[in-house]
């Protein structure tokens, strides 16, 4: 019985939250769809071409690492949760790399976590489209970006963490479209890649070409924004496409999905 009312239940939020209340409730709908986000990223969710693995299982030993953090006051809606950039600042102290390029810098807040993390001689490249316009203006992009991508594209993407801090010395901003970027400086120079760019499916499409071309053999990549839930469906959808190719994992706890090159 307890079973079948929480589908019962299940319904109801559904009607109220989805049907009724985006009309005249739009705080309580943002409010709701941030929890159903929040519990999913809390959920084992696993599919057997994607395996959910702990860190500790695919870095043995990452327990032991110091994290060094930072730049991350005011919260900001773009970037990793808190959790995951613990989880990847202790990726990049047990690899060592010597160079990281991430794919969509928003405001920072990651590219700086990145960075603090680096070896002496590790340095990072964050790529993001040029700022939008001063006076409006279209950004243009080789594929059609999803509404999201579009949010952040047009934010002020101008404040940058890492402006003026000690750790920008390590950090190289690049702009151009992920998708028309020259990289054939990096190709096969990368440790570890970060794909964190558009949500967009030719855009992940596209983003994870280019990352396997950019990391060296054994390297690292790394994809954000990999969830079962309604957010970024297309994630999701290119990674199990190549999933029988590719080994891919899910790190539990996390909405990284991660390879090695
Ligand atoms: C989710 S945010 C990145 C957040 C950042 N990695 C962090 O964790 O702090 C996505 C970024 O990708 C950028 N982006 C979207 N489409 C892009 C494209 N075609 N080429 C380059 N960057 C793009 C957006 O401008 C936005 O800043």
């Amino acid at each position: 019985m307890l079973g079948a009312g929480r589908y019962v239940g299940a319904f109801f939020a559904g009607v109220k939250f989805l049907c009724l209340y985006p009309w005249i409730r739009r705080k309580k709908t943002n409010r709701f769809a941030f929890g159903v986000r929040a519990l999913n990223d809390e959920l084992d969710y696993d599919c057997p071409l994607i395996p959910s693995r702990q860190l500790t299982e695919i870095f043995p030993g990452i327990e032991a690492e110091t994290i060094r953090t930072g730049h991350v006051f005011p919260w900001e809606g773009s970037s990793i949760s808190a959790y995951e950039t613990l989880a990847i600042g202790a990726i990049i102290q047990h690899l060592k790399p010597k160079r990281v390029f991430e794919i969509g810098t928003s405001v920072g807040v990651t590219a700086c976590n990145l960075a603090l993390n680096l070896p002496e001689d590790g340095e990072l490249y964050t790529l993001d489209l040029p700022p939008a316009p001063e006076h409006g203006g279209a950004i243009e992009t080789k594929f059609e970006v999803t509404v999201s991508d579009r949010k952040m594209i047009y934010g002020d993407r101008t404040v940058r963490r890492f402006l003026g801090a000690p750790i920008e010395e390590r950090i190289h901003q690049l702009y151009g479209d992920s998708a028309t970027f020259d990289y054939s400086e990096h190709e096969g120079q990368c440790d570890v890649v970060f794909v964190d760019g558009s949500h967009a499916y030719e855009y992940v499409e596209a983003d994870t070409n280019t990352a396997y071309r950019l990391v060296k053999p054994g390297g690292w990549v790394i994809w954000h924004d990999y969830n079962d839930g309604f957010f970024w469906p297309d994630v999701r959808k290119y990674l199990k496409s190549i999933a029988t190719e590719r080994k891919i994992m899910r790190v539990e706890g996390t909405m990284f999905a991660i390879s090695q090159g």
